[in-house]
């Protein structure tokens, strides 16, 4: 079947540990090693195959052994891939440390990812699919191109700007038609644009904002949908004539918030392009995926299916 969802980014090998506590400076730990698949992108693919949608992935790895296994490993994923090897480049990789609350710290090496190129994406599978989504853990550039692309060829695109960087291009928005930030990656969007209300506008200020005021301030980035991720404290859906604060889903037991993030976008483009119910209803399926994949340790492996969604939709009565 065609893919619906195309996603293009990051794919990272994650070098993952589980520590009671996080090292303080010249401190050492010892802590439980596993190395996962992981990446912003192909997180964020992985979450919207499991939810039964036809997705694909195109991204950029090198020729060893962390990338030399992922034709595999898609395909036992049934996400239609389109990897380009790089020679000379490692595959990107990430250090991740989980505490004993699942709060993590993460360090990535962008190897490969770094030289995705236009010329490495396929047009035809661009312009056949429904949705795009894509992150800023790849060439800042291309992404940009991407967009243009798809947007002049009638492709929705979703952007999570994550994690932000300096050579972000802000002209990006432009080919915007959903913007999924968290707050941090919002700050620093409405400050490099020059619209934040006030020169020292930081997280606090952010959270001091009525909703009508936040509602003002995400009009001035130009993007028809902006979804503000606030963790626990669930969303803020942001569109031209309506806004509304969306929960998280309470009573889960936290074990490793990695990969909430990119479940959030994974059932958020799932439930966008399978249903058409809009923005508000998309977030609300979105984040029972993330509440879902923060229970179990790990990014890609903590990924939900449909059923299990739909069982703990079912048991918390939003189903
Ligand atoms: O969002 C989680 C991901 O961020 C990890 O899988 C890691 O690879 C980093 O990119």
């Amino acid at each position: 079947m065609k893919p619906l969802v195309l996603v293009i980014g990051s794919y990272n090998q994650d070098l993952y540990w589980q520590t009671p506590d996080f090292p303080q400076p010249g401190q050492t730990c010892v802590g439980r090693f596993s190395t996962l698949p992981g990446g912003k992108g192909s997180n964020q693919a992985v979450a919207c195959a499991r939810l039964g949608v036809p997705t694909a992935f195109c991204g950029a790895v090198g020729e060893d052994t962390f990338g030399r296994a992922l034709p595999a490993f898609y395909r036992s994923e049934g996400i239609e891939e389109h990897l380009v090897f790089k020679r000379d480049q490692p595959t990107g990789n990430a250090a991740i440390w989980v505490n004993s609350e699942g709060e993590n710290e993460i360090v990535i090496s962008a190897g490969a990812n770094g030289l995705l190129d236009p010329a490495d994406i396929p047009q035809s599978v661009l312009c056949q699919a429904r949705l795009l989504v894509c992150q800023n853990e790849s060439c800042p550039a291309t992404m940009s191109w991407v967009f243009e692309q798809a947007r002049a060829n009638g492709v929705t695109t979703l952007l999570n700007p994550a994690p932000m960087r300096a050579d972000f291009p802000l002209e990006m928005l432009r080919h915007t038609d959903i913007l999924v930030p968290n707050q941090s990656e919002f700050v620093e969007l409405v400050t490099r644009l020059g619209v934040a209300p006030e020169p020292s506008f930081g997280l606090q200020e952010l959270a001091a904002l009525s909703h009508g005021e936040l509602h003002r301030l995400c009009r001035q980035l130009g993007v028809p949908t902006v979804i503000i991720t606030l963790g626990k404290d669930g969303c803020f859906v942001d569109q031209e004539n309506e806004y509304e604060h969306v929960n998280a889903c309470g009573c889960i037991e936290v074990v490793d918030t990695t990969g909430a993030g990119d479940a959030f976008i994974g059932g958020l483009s799932a439930h966008l392009v399978e249903k058409g119910e809009g923005a508000v209803a998309a977030a609300r399926f979105a984040s029972a995926v993330a509440a879902l994949c923060v229970t179990k340790k790990g990014a890609t492996p903590a990924m939900p299916t449909r059923d299990e969604v739909e069982t703990f939709l079912a048991d918390v009565g939003a189903g």
